[in-house]
């Protein structure tokens, strides 16, 4: 990363396919894989940026929050890299690199607010200023992103299961009329258990009768739930707490249902915000949302020593 905006190489080494026979992210081949790529993905990116280790200023790296065998193997790795190297070492919080992905496109300007979407954590986040984070909502039980997957499991559709699924919803209406979990309730948070559990248990009822339900207006009916219920509580953090931008980040802001949607509501109820979509290509992880994050960090002094240690259950 040069400057925090200029991305001179994204390398993503991808280990879904590893993962899809078990319907899910295996920890263990998760750390696994991080062992045998992270060499090979640091060469690549030195490589493709065609710098060499003496141009560089800074090391970053993300150490939580996520799993704690992943984050071992990126923490360790950048710690190498920084002593070999006499550089200084940034430590990253994952879900401030998902926020700044939306900086490729877009100047920040403050106060702002973060819907923050992926397959762990739903978040509304407020910042007064550049580098402070303050949680004002959040998920209870699953996040957005699992219970796509899940739900997609019962449907057959492979790991992850997020993309597919919004193509669907796309081609079908919600007939179904899953429940909006929270919805009218007086805070911030989420919760999607109950509606994944509606929605496995009207697919198995369906089963036990031996009826064909229309797939595609399955899953309509389910984003149609999970869109209103991210979008008015999304509305209602606005109402309160008053801001300049919204950030959509997160692997689920690639939901194209979503995306419309906060679009419009957010021209209907506060026109005066801005909304900053992070790229369709960097809302899922990658690297350079936490360079972009990590620029940041630096010019505020973060600055982790050789006992940085990798924590699965950070928070922003
Ligand atoms: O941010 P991310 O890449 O990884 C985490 O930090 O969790 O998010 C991955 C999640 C998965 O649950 C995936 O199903 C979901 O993002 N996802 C989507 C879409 N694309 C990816 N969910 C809904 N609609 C999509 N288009
Ligand atoms: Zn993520």
């Amino acid at each position: 990363m040069e400057n925090g905006h200029k991305i001179l190489s994204n390398i993503v080494a991808t280990q879904i396919a590893s993962h899809q026979r078990f319907g899910g992210v295996v920890p263990e081949v998760a750390s696994r894989h991080h062992i045998e790529q992270i060499t090979a993905c640091i060469n690549d990116a030195l490589l493709e940026a065609q710098v060499t280790y003496d141009d560089l200023t800074a090391v970053a790296v993300t150490y939580g929050p996520g799993l704690v065998g992943s984050l071992l193997i990126g923490v360790t790795a950048a710690k190498a890299v920084a002593w070999a190297h006499h550089l200084p070492l940034v430590p990253v919080n994952h879900m401030a690199g998902h926020l700044y992905a939306a900086r490729f496109e877009h100047e920040f300007s403050y106060p702002q607010m973060g819907l923050l979407v992926s397959g762990g954590h739903t978040e509304l986040v407020y910042m007064a200023a550049p580098h402070e984070y303050q949680i004002i909502g959040e998920t209870r039980d699953d996040a957005a992103g699992e219970a796509y997957d899940k739900i997609g499991r019962v449907m057959g559709i492979a790991y992850p299961a997020g993309k597919q699924v919004d193509e669907m919803a796309l081609q079908g209406t919600d007939t179904f009329h899953f429940p909006r979990a929270m919805e009218k309730e007086d805070n911030l948070d989420f919760s999607f258990s109950g509606l994944k559990s509606a929605f496995i248990n009207t697919v198995h009822n369906a089963q036990q009768r031996g009826e064909q339900l229309d797939a595609n207006d399955l899953a309509a009916s389910f984003q149609a739930s999970v869109v209103d219920v991210l979008v008015e509580k999304t509305i209602k953090a606005l109402d309160q707490y008053p801001v300049k931008q919204l950030i959509l980040a997160g692997g689920v802001a690639a939901n194209r249902g979503l995306r419309s949607r906060l679009e419009e509501d957010l021209e209907k109820f506060h026109p005066e915000v801005d909304l900053l979509k992070a790229p369709l290509k960097l809302c899922g992880d990658n690297a350079a949302m936490i360079g972009a994050a990590a620029h940041v960090g630096y010019q505020y002094g973060d600055r982790a020593d050789w006992s940085l240690n990798a924590q699965p259950g950070l928070s922003l």
